[in-house]
């Protein structure tokens, strides 16, 4: 069922624009990056192919509108920074998952917080969600910290929920309500 309509997204110093096929190779380099996927939901590939795959998996999502899967470009130079997206929506509850991604030469630099800050302007505002949610694992700080700064609110824990490379991990729930924003 489609929800989202693909939308370019401006910030200061980003332009949020959807997935394209040649982002596979940027990205890859970020999802082939051991310390960048380490708390990710699949291993680091190891081929470009299998970034690939993914860019036609997530402009197929993006383009029938069941995800919004926005590729973070810097404005002063094109360079594709990362992504970050909304998926797993329910359309009748109104609420979708917020993931994102930054590739690690860029960390600290605040690009992030930006990107997510337009991307949840624009869940609350046109795209009418009210709650959005965000599974992490509880040792990734910076991630946590991410969403914190944002106005999540850490309301749960769920013990063991993933298996990755055989490693076990739990799932640290953050909530953020359209609510919570006029507070
Ligand atoms: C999550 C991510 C996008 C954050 O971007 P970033 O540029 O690293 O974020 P920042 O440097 O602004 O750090 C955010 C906050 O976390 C803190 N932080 C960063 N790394 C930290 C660490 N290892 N321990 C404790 N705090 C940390 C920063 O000090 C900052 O705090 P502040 O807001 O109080 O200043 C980036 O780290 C990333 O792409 N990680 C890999 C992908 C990932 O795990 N995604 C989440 C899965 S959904």
């Amino acid at each position: 069922m489609p929800f989202f309509t693909p939308v370019t997204l401006t910030t200061p110093r980003l332009v949020l624009r959807p997935l394209r096929e040649e982002d596979a190779a940027p990205l890859f380099s970020m999802w082939s990056d051991a310390d960048a996927m380490r708390y990710f939901s699949f291993p680091p590939m190891t081929s470009v192919e299998q970034a690939r795959e993914r860019v036609v998996r997530g402009e197929k999502m993006s383009s029938s509108g069941v995800d919004l899967i926005c590729v973070l470009t810097s404005q002063a130079t094109g360079e594709v920074l990362g992504d970050c997206a909304l998926f797993r929506v329910d359309e009748q509850c109104r609420r979708a998952e917020i993931g994102f991604s930054l590739q690690r030469r860029h960390w600290g630099s605040g690009y992030m917080n930006e990107a997510v800050s337009a991307l949840i302007a624009h869940a609350f505002g046109t795209a009418g969600l009210r709650r959005l949610e965000a599974d992490i694992d509880p040792r990734n700080l910076a991630s946590a910290r991410l969403l914190e700064r944002q106005g999540f609110v850490r309301e749960g824990l769920l013990r063991e929920r993933w298996m990755v490379n055989g490693e076990v991990s739990d799932s640290a729930l953050y909530g953020l309500l359209e609510g919570d924003r006029r507070k």
